[in-house]
């Protein structure tokens, strides 16, 4: 940890195996921030639970793997502390204060939360699906971040509401019981190429649209090769139109340079490329990216153990920290 050093907090839910969408989304980006930042980057299990209380057979092996998908992609515990959230038992605590704080319908007008819950019903679920704890979500975020004292939240577009009503409770809090030691927490929103899925429909592990980090090579080609293409094509020499294969030329356009970007453009359009040669080309191009951080991750799950340590060091030096602030939450409160 370097002094001096503007702090972030960040987290990611353990919903299992990563996606590309994750690591352009996100990982790309921490990876960045971790050499600019003081950064504390957790998986959010209590998140998890807040939706998936009830099919908890999964949620240890999924951190697992979110940690092992964190660390090949260059996620580095000697830059930044990786800890898993329910290891850090301070948070819990800090949530419970925050909770008498912060008012019912502040949460309620959360539109993020709105929408999980919209979404939870449209799944089918019945309104004892919609847990207190779920109500507690943006609340358990706050002490996430506020148990850090961060300045800045990476965070995706859709995160912010989650932020803005952090910032609403920290200023709150800081209200009531006088003090200006907590940092209203900014988001820090990064311009973030979205990745469609190979469908060309928001990519996610539901729709089985999604090529996973851990995925091998063949089942990644497998997935680029279902992609569709521009529809008015039918046959291999009919000239193409880049502007209408969403998927294909999309990813292109993320994995190789603006050159072979133009390249493609100029074959498609002559109809000099095919579509099934264009996409093979593309499922290597994925895999060679890939390799490295497969083969890292290969090696990593040959070592669990290791992953285990690091969860767990990263997980101390996180309470470390977070104990000094909750004395001083308790402090400010005058529980003692
Ligand atoms: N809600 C975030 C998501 O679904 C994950 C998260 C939990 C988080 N706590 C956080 C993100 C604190 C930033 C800061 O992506
Ligand atoms: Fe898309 Fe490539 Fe086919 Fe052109 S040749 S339509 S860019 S897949």
């Amino acid at each position: 940890m370097t002094e001096g050093r503007k702090r972030i907090v960040s987290g990611m839910r353990s919903t299992g195996k990563l996606h590309l969408g994750h690591y352009f989304g996100v990982l790309a980006n921490w990876k960045k921030l971790q050499n600019e930042y003081d950064s504390f980057f957790f998986i959010a299990d209590w998140h998890a639970l807040t939706t998936k209380f009830d099919s908890t057979e999964t949620l240890a092996d999924n951190v697992y793997n979110v940690a092992l998908d964190w660390l090949s992609c260059g996620i580095d515990p000697n830059k930044s502390t990786i800890y898993v959230q329910s290891y850090v038992p301070q948070i819990a605590q800090l949530h419970i204060y925050l909770s008498m704080i912060t008012p019912q319908n502040w949460v309620e007008r959360d539109p993020t939360l709105k929408d999980m819950a919209r979404a939870l019903r449209e799944g089918g679920h019945n309104d004892s699906q919609i847990s207190y704890g779920l109500l507690g979500y943006p609340v358990l975020m706050t002490a996430d971040i506020m148990m850090f004292n961060a300045n800045y939240v990476p965070v995706g577009i859709d995160q912010v509401p989650h932020v803005e009503l952090s910032r609403d409770i920290v200023r709150r809090f800081n209200n009531i019981y006088k003090t200006d030691f907590f940092v209203e927490p900014e988001p820090l929103l990064t311009q973030i190429p979205l990745m469609k899925g190979v469908d060309g429909n928001k990519m996610g592990k539901s729709f089985n649209n999604d090529i996973k980090i851990s995925d091998d090579e063949k089942t990644t080609e497998k997935k680029i090769m279902s992609a569709i293409t521009d529809r008015s094509r039918l046959r291999r020499d009919d000239p193409g139109h880049p502007e209408d294969c969403e998927v294909v030329y999309d990813y292109w356009k993320i994995f190789d340079s603006e050159e072979k970007v133009k390249e493609i453009d100029s074959l498609c359009r002559k109809g000099e490329i095919g579509c099934a040669q264009c996409k093979r080309e593309l499922a290597q191009k994925v895999n060679e990216m890939l390799a490295p951080i497969r083969a890292k991750r290969k090696e990593l799950e040959n070592n669990p153990k290791l992953v285990k340590e690091i969860l767990l060091e990263g997980s101390n030096k996180a309470q470390k920290e977070a104990q000094i602030i909750l004395d001083k939450v308790k402090e400010v409160v005058r529980m003692y």
